[in-house]
């Protein structure tokens, strides 16, 4: 079984890139709901919760922890590393591949929560490999709650969309890192706004090609994974609201359950 985690709703979109890349294969997530937003909290407090995540997930029967949040990857996986003796995946090193293959300017822009943004993560990543990028960040903290709401096609929510990716607009990046898995679901009108010229890299589809890859290089490692079809999804709080918007992100009926964290 896989098992993913993340603060709520963007860990979904990793899930659907998952069953997407890698049909039949069982899953398990867990939202950390309860304990939502991740992005401003201490990087001590998400890595506590970040331990603890993963320890749900194990006990469950998951053979592979695929940290579904920008926000964990930055500060909790070498932790995660640490303490934990199975293929563990963070969502960044994905993005700034696929980003470094797909830009012909280097200028790249990153949007992620404060606490990723802060973190430098991006920036450090795609300056180890290429020290020439220009690399334009910027934290979007009002973008999670809007998603969390399924405030998905409101005038607000495009307006604050390009609000936030003015600055990165100027700067003419050519390719733009969505630093932040609850943001693939804004896409649309993340691609509108930035405009069409740009490509748009999620770090949610990037993982799961990623975790394609490496499981069907290695046979003996695949064949530890089930592979009947089945997802479940656990939150440590569930509100109907939450309910319908997980419900859009994976398209397609689930039953969430409720677990204390
Ligand atoms: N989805 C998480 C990420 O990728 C962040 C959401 C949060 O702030 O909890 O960073």
């Amino acid at each position: 079984m896989i098992g993913i985690f993340d603060s709520g709703i963007g860990g979904l979109t990793v899930v659907r890139a998952l069953m997407d890349e890698l049909p039949g294969y069982d899953m398990i997530y867990f939202g950390d709901t309860a304990r939502t937003p991740y992005g401003t909290k201490s990087g001590q407090t998400v890595i506590d919760y970040s331990l603890q995540n993963t320890e749900f997930l194990i006990k469950q029967g998951a053979k592979m922890i695929v940290m579904a949040c920008n926000t964990a990857s930055s500060v909790a996986t070498e932790a995660l590393k640490k303490n934990f003796d199975l293929p563990i995946y963070e969502v960044i090193s994905p993005a700034v591949r696929l980003a470094l293959d797909e830009t012909r300017t280097s200028a790249i822009g990153v949007i992620g929560t404060r606490a990723t943004i802060n973190s430098g993560i991006y920036e450090k990543k795609i300056k180890e490999q290429n020290p020439n990028a220009r690399v334009y960040s910027a934290a979007c903290p009002l973008l999670v709650p809007l998603v969390e709401e399924g405030w998905l096609r409101k005038p607000e929510t495009r307006m604050i969309v390009k609000k936030y990716l003015h600055p990165l607009k100027v700067r003419q990046i050519d390719t733009l890192i969505l630093g932040c898995t609850h943001y693939p679901v804004l896409k649309p009108i993340i691609q509108q706004k930035i405009g069409k010229r740009v490509r748009v890299i999620s770090s949610s589809t990037a993982v799961a090609a990623q975790i394609r890859e490496f499981l069907s290089s290695s046979p003996l490692i695949d064949r530890q994974f089930s592979k009947t079809g089945q997802t479940g999804f656990y939150v440590s709080d569930l509100t109907p609201q939450f309910e319908k918007t997980a419900r859009s992100v994976i398209r397609q009926p689930i039953r969430l359950e409720h677990i204390n964290s």
